[in-house]
């Protein structure tokens, strides 16, 4: 663990505010083992992350000051363990409630990114603890590229920023945490008190999916094709048209290629 600078001002509301810190998810994950109580929707954010970790093993590399980088826990025992991929709905749902509000108008990639323009401005890393078949706590890391606009040469064509698509800078990024706190708790709070089913919530994360019911290009272990992306299911399974036929396809199983 590195060492961290609290400013008295940094804790506020359920956000901590790490100066420089490896991975949120990490730090969050390393302190709950520990003991600390934190309570539910508790979040670190790190003002400079320089050790981030995405999905797949992949790293969430930023520079310092310019984007969203926190990890918020929850511990939604409401949720079996079979309908994890639930997780995934809400938060993305969420996401895409403080993008409206700004009226951003962004999609969601399956299963982990936030699309803006055709390019990929954040990413979730969740990462569960269960018992028998409950969850009994989710560790949700988010990565959102907001007030970036130099990208790698490498990934600039599929990597953006909120700035860079939209123009719009959003200077307080402790508020802009906060704000996407509420949305996450709203919507977790609607579905635990079963004012809305899985039902409604797949078909709404449905209709904001990237490329959904479009002719696109994919990878899998033989190669590249092309399909149309039907749907995602309620065990977040991706379906596409391939040639006509229908194929199903878990998340390691195939990659979304990017122009
Ligand atoms: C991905 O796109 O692969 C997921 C990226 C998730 C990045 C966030 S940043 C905050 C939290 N801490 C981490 O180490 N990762 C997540």
């Amino acid at each position: 663990m590195q060492n961290n600078t609290f400013s008295a001002d940094s804790i506020g509301q359920n956000v901590i505010v790490l100066e420089q810190i490896g991975s949120t998810n990490d730090y969050l994950k390393f302190q709950l083992s520990n003991f600390t109580p934190f309570a539910e929707w508790t979040a670190i954010m790190a003002r400079h992350q320089t050790q981030g970790r995405g999905e797949r093993g992949n790293k969430w590399l930023v520079p310092a000051g310019l984007n969203l980088t926190f990890s918020t826990v929850a511990y939604p025992t409401y949720i079996r363990l079979q309908d994890h991929f639930s997780l995934n709905i809400l938060i993305s749902l969420a996401l895409m409630d403080w993008l409206d509000s700004l009226s951003i108008s962004a999609s969601i990639k399956w299963p982990n990114d936030i699309m803006l323009n055709g390019r990929k401005i954040a990413g979730l890393l969740i990462e569960n603890k269960s018992s028998g078949s409950t969850i009994r706590q989710s560790v949700i890391g988010i990565g959102i590229n907001v007030n970036q606009l130099d990208f790698p040469s490498e990934i600039a064509h599929t990597a953006s920023s909120i700035l860079r698509e939209t123009g719009m800078q959003i200077p307080d990024l402790l508020q802009a945490c906060k704000n996407i706190l509420c949305f996450l708790q709203q919507r977790f709070e609607t579905f635990k008190n079963q004012q809305v089913c899985q039902e409604e919530l797949l078909k709404e994360y449905n209709q904001r999916l990237f490329r959904k019911d479009i002719l696109a290009d994919y990878s899998n272990e033989e190669g590249n094709f092309q399909g149309k992306l039907l749907q995602v299911d309620s065990k977040g399974l991706l379906h596409l048209e391939i040639a006509g036929q229908e194929k199903v396809f878990q998340f390691k199983e195939v990659r979304f290629l990017l122009q």
